[in-house]
């Protein structure tokens, strides 16, 4: 299932970000892709090892952190540190699906990509294709969003990035482990979570419907929950 959360950064924050990555060294992407991907990735990427970079990650970590809907839709267990692509015309990534197991840069723990992210930096005037074409059950999804839009999906998709043709596109990409691995899972809790918020809106927090239904999310999480 996707999921968008729209305007996680603001116009302004988005180009304040955007200038900030400006000054970053950038890099052939294929540098970290896999075997199979190396292939089909054709763009360029931010040196995440740049002095600069850590303060451009660090506040893209603290906005999901602090972003009730992503933590609600992820469950995140582990944030992979957010990296930034640009694609140019005639750049593009061809069909792949993200590796399964990372290790986390600095600490070399073993990670399990659950969820992919992609954080969308160019407005989608600004550019022609850059298309995220994601393969789902219901068929491919066309994803290009506004600036400051996130998107998640589950890193088992099949996906790509079509050519550009005009202009430049910009984005932060990452993934995550879940504390709740299985997608269906994850998706039921957020379901009820949404109505479990919907439901506080309306009701007292005395209401015995509104401290039954957030019994059963708890339990069910702590059910589900690996830490
Ligand atoms: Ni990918």
């Amino acid at each position: 299932m996707l999921i968008t959360i729209a305007n996680l950064f603001n116009d302004d924050e988005v180009a304040a970000l955007r200038s900030a990555l400006e000054a970053l060294p950038w890099q052939d992407g294929s540098r970290t892709a896999g075997s199979l991907g190396r292939s089909v990735k054709h763009n360029r990427q931010a040196d995440e090892h740049a002095a600069q970079a850590a303060g451009i990650v660090g506040s893209v970590l603290q906005r999901l952190e602090a972003t009730p809907r992503f933590v609600a839709a992820a469950l995140p267990r582990l944030i992979y540190p957010p990296r930034f692509n640009r694609y140019g015309v005639g750049e593009t990534y061809g069909a792949h699906v993200d590796g399964a197991l990372m290790r986390l840069p600095g600490t070399g723990t073993l990670f399990r990509s659950d969820l992919s992210a992609t954080l969308f930096l160019s407005p989608p005037e600004a550019y022609d294709g850059g298309v995220l074409e994601i393969d789902t059950c219901f068929g491919v999804q066309e994803v290009k969003l506004a600036a400051g839009d996130l998107v998640l999906y589950p890193a088992s998709s099949l996906h790509q990035v079509t050519p550009v043709t005009r202009g430049e596109r910009l984005a932060s990409f990452f993934w995550i482990q879940s504390l709740v691995r299985d997608t269906d899972v994850r998706t039921a809790l957020l379901d009820l979570d949404d109505a479990i918020q919907a439901l506080t809106r309306e009701r007292a927090p005395t209401d015995p419907v509104l401290l039954s239904l957030t019994g059963v999310y708890h339990n069910l999480l702590r059910h589900h929950a690996e830490t």
